[in-house]
């Protein structure tokens, strides 16, 4: 029989008990476990079950318009809709092993899974989740069932039909199999911990991404700022050269808004540390970048250098801060600062003594942080972290194995960082970026996806690689523009920068002893290019300031592949080579070099050029010319698109559109909800912040616009449109 307990049910198996709770309509969580008591969640879990309504026959239970029917021998579990539609079906499960198998009903496409090294669509490939310094995303060395940096054990499954997402609520290493060792099965299993697992019922991929957001929590709304162009390198290693970069990056007239202090500005790579040789006047040199426009972002790894005298190291090793072997004694590995102690973020006193250590850098000018080399990485033993057995402890003194804890390190540094920085400037936003995450990461910081290199496949990698990042609750993620290993070409580096005028968090960044990478470096035309792509960028700045504040509120990525809003076409499901920015605009890479041509897929309806304005219809692939100086992008009908008017502002106004235009591509049901805010302050969450909606009344030859002023709180800048229609030309 399946019984109400607390909020939620229960089923009392012979090896296991089941327990079935509601995380919203839609969202059923499915916790085994010996006895009678409810496994805890993770940290990645922050929605409260509810308590819901069922009709129960037996071991059949119904609510919300899902089915759960419950085998009273194996726990295995069916959910269909009440129309028997299927959307998951078990074939075994193991408490014992904390292994499911369930039968592949006709899925299309399977995607998610953070970050990985693997085409957009996953089905018929494994992957396994623990986080791990991977260098260069080389296939042949990293295939795509290697870890990757992130570990986010969350799969989606899409058909024209229907869309569900699962979220596999563990934290140890996790293996999921879309049907490589078995066409009919998808399987995932854990080393250990719980067999805990969220179900989410589209029938819509948005749905489940926000059913996923629901449950595992958004990102905080960024400054726009960050939004803008991000320049680093590893590293940027003097006052001078920073100042000269800053300098640059004026003087060629390149919208920059983040600049990157990468390991070299501190002494011997001590975290908390300014080498004062290279960096003479750290504070007036930040005042000044700050008065030039820019946010400089400094990178803090875990790390800790093992130094007597060094004060952070001994404040750690005399409070008891850092994991220690199974033994008792403080473990020492080796990352940067060569021997190396760990602080042991789990305990919350750890998280706020190390939350602490930021108020000098913020006191310095600092504007962000960037927490990288979290895995954490630890250069000493081949498996390139720290051992399993290695020991944390939680704020009650239980004892956990590091493999329990690895794959929450990052995000509980992170945790640490974002808590620390919001308490430390509460009237601003912060910006943390982080290099690994588990489930949830996006709460605390924005991502990129570590060390690439100068090569075209990289390229063309990065872009399913962020979609399943953001069909994984990940908005705010972005690769290194132009590639981090290697030498970047002029024409790599112009093709990157288109793309990455379109990647969330769009940063070029390259390794030492690397050719310059920076777009001034290179020949005019290389540099008149880019600089176009950037400026797009803050044209576009506004727009994707009001995607992001949609991916706070809702959990829908900012870019998205074209099956999320094409679900009924089954063509859309493979494509890896183009994506939404939102709704409607399709941007189409270039990712081969020499190629002035590619292919595109218009999907059904009708799209216009963005360049030209020149009507295309869809449903059909197409040639289209891409020479160097062009991305392919396109426009759907009944689009309004905000642009901010650039031209007329100076940099450090990037931020602060004075005037926007919106361009209104004549079609059905347009439709722009704009947000305007400071861009920086927290002043919005007390209303001040403006709110307008947008209707495109259509007809094709004749569109009219009505605008509604949803709140108005903030400043509304001057609105012009421009309309392109079928008949016209931009
Ligand atoms: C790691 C990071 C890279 C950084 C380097 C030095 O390799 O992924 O971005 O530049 O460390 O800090």
């Amino acid at each position: 029989m399946i019984r109400q307990n607390g909020k939620g049910f229960i089923v009392i198996g012979k090896q296991a008990c089941l327990h079935i709770l509601f995380y919203g309509k839609k969202t059923v969580r499915f916790a085994y476990s010996r006895d009678q008591y409810l496994p805890a969640s993770t940290i990645a879990v922050i929605a409260e079950p509810e308590q819901r309504e069922a009709q129960i026959d037996g071991y059949e239970l119904q609510t919300g318009g899902l089915i759960i029917s419950v085998n009273p021998e194996t726990l295995a579990v069916e959910i269909s809709d009440q129309d028997g539609k299927i959307y998951s079906e078990d074939i075994a499960v193991s408490f014992a092993d904390k292994l499911i198998r369930k039968k592949i009903l006709g899925e299309s496409g399977i995607y998610g899974n953070g970050e990985k090294y693997t085409w957009l669509n996953q089905i018929g490939t494994k992957t396994t989740n623990y986080c791990s310094d991977v260098l260069f995303h080389n296939p042949i060395q990293h295939p795509q069932e290697e870890e990757m940096h992130t570990a986010i054990p969350f799969y989606l499954g899409a058909s024209p039909d229907l869309a569900y997402g699962i979220y596999f609520d563990n934290t140890h290493r996790t293996y999921f199999d879309f049907g490589k060792s078995n066409p009919d099965l998808i399987s995932f299993q854990a080393d250990g911990g719980n067999l805990d697992y969220y179900f989410i019922a589209g029938p819509q991929v948005a749905d489940v991404v926000k059913g996923y957001g629901h449950l595992t929590g958004t990102a905080p709304l960024p400054r726009k700022s960050v939004l803008g162009y991000h320049q680093s390198r590893y590293s940027y290693s003097s006052e001078e050269e920073l100042l000269a970069v800053a300098e640059d990056l004026r003087k060629y007239d390149i919208p920059c808004s983040v600049l990157y202090m990468d390991i070299h500005y501190m002494d011997a790579y001590k975290v908390f540390t300014v080498d004062r040789d290279r960096f003479k006047n750290f504070e007036s040199m930040l005042k000044k970048l700050k008065d030039m426009g820019f946010l400089v972002v400094v990178i803090v790894n875990p790390g800790v250098k093992a130094e007597k005298g060094y004060a952070v190291y001994e404040e750690g090793l005399n409070n008891n801060y850092y994991v220690t072997r199974p033994s008792g004694e403080v473990y020492y590995g080796e990352v940067w600062p060569k021997p190396a102690v760990f602080p042991d973020f789990l305990r919350s006193e750890v998280r706020q003594w190390w939350g602490e250590k930021y108020r000098w850098l913020l006191d310095c000018g600092v504007g962000g942080i960037w927490n990288d080399m979290n895995e954490p990485t630890d250069f000493t033993l081949e498996i390139g972290t720290l051992p399993a057995d290695a020991v944390h402890k939680t704020d009650d003194g239980v004892k956990l194995p590091h493999r329990e804890v690895h794959n929450i390190y990052a995000m509980l540094q992170t945790m640490s960082t974002r808590t620390a920085l919001e308490g430390l400037q509460p009237d601003k936003r912060s910006f943390v970026l982080t290099r690994a995450a588990f489930a949830g990461s996006q709460r605390y910081a924005a991502l990129w996806t570590g060390d690439n290199a100068s090569v075209w496949e990289h390229l063309e990698n990065s872009i399913p690689m962020l979609l399943n990042l953001g069909l994984s609750g990940y908005s705010f993620v972005g690769a290194d523009v132009g590639g981090y290993r290697g030498d970047c070409s002029g024409e790599l580096l112009v093709r990157w920068t288109q793309l990455g005028a379109f990647y969330p968090f769009f940063r070029n960044h390259s390794e030492i002893d690397t050719a310059p990478q920076e777009p001034w470096t290179y020949p005019q035309k290389i540099l008149d290019i880019t600089r176009k792509y950037i400026r797009l960028r803050y044209r576009l700045l506004t727009h994707y300031y009001n995607l992001m504040r949609e991916s706070t509120l809702t959990g829908q990525p900012a870019i998205r592949p074209l099956f999320y809003h094409y679900q009924d076409d089954p063509e859309t499901y493979h494509i890896n080579d183009q994506f939404l920015l939102g709704e409607s605009l399709m941007v189409c890479p270039v990712t081969r070099p020499g190629a002035n041509h590619r292919q595109v897929y218009f999907p059904q309806g009708l799209w216009f050029d963005y360049w030209s304005g020149e009507p295309i219809e869809g449903g059909r692939y197409l040639s289209v010319e891409a020479p160097l100086e062009k991305l392919p992008l396109y426009v759907r009908a009944g689009t309004i698109l905000p642009h901010d008017d650039i031209d007329s502002v100076d940099y450090i106004s990037y931020t602060e559109a004075k005037s926007l235009t919106m361009h209104c591509y004549a079609g059905q049901d347009g439709r722009y909800r704009l947000y305007l805010d400071d861009g920086f302050s927290d002043e919005f969450k007390h209303g001040r912040y403006s709110e307008l909606e947008f209707f495109l009344t259509d007809d094709r030859n004749e569109p009219g616009l009505t605008v509604k002023t949803l709140h108005e709180g903030y400043a509304i800048p001057g609105i012009s449109y421009k309309y392109i229609l079928p008949g016209s030309r931009k």
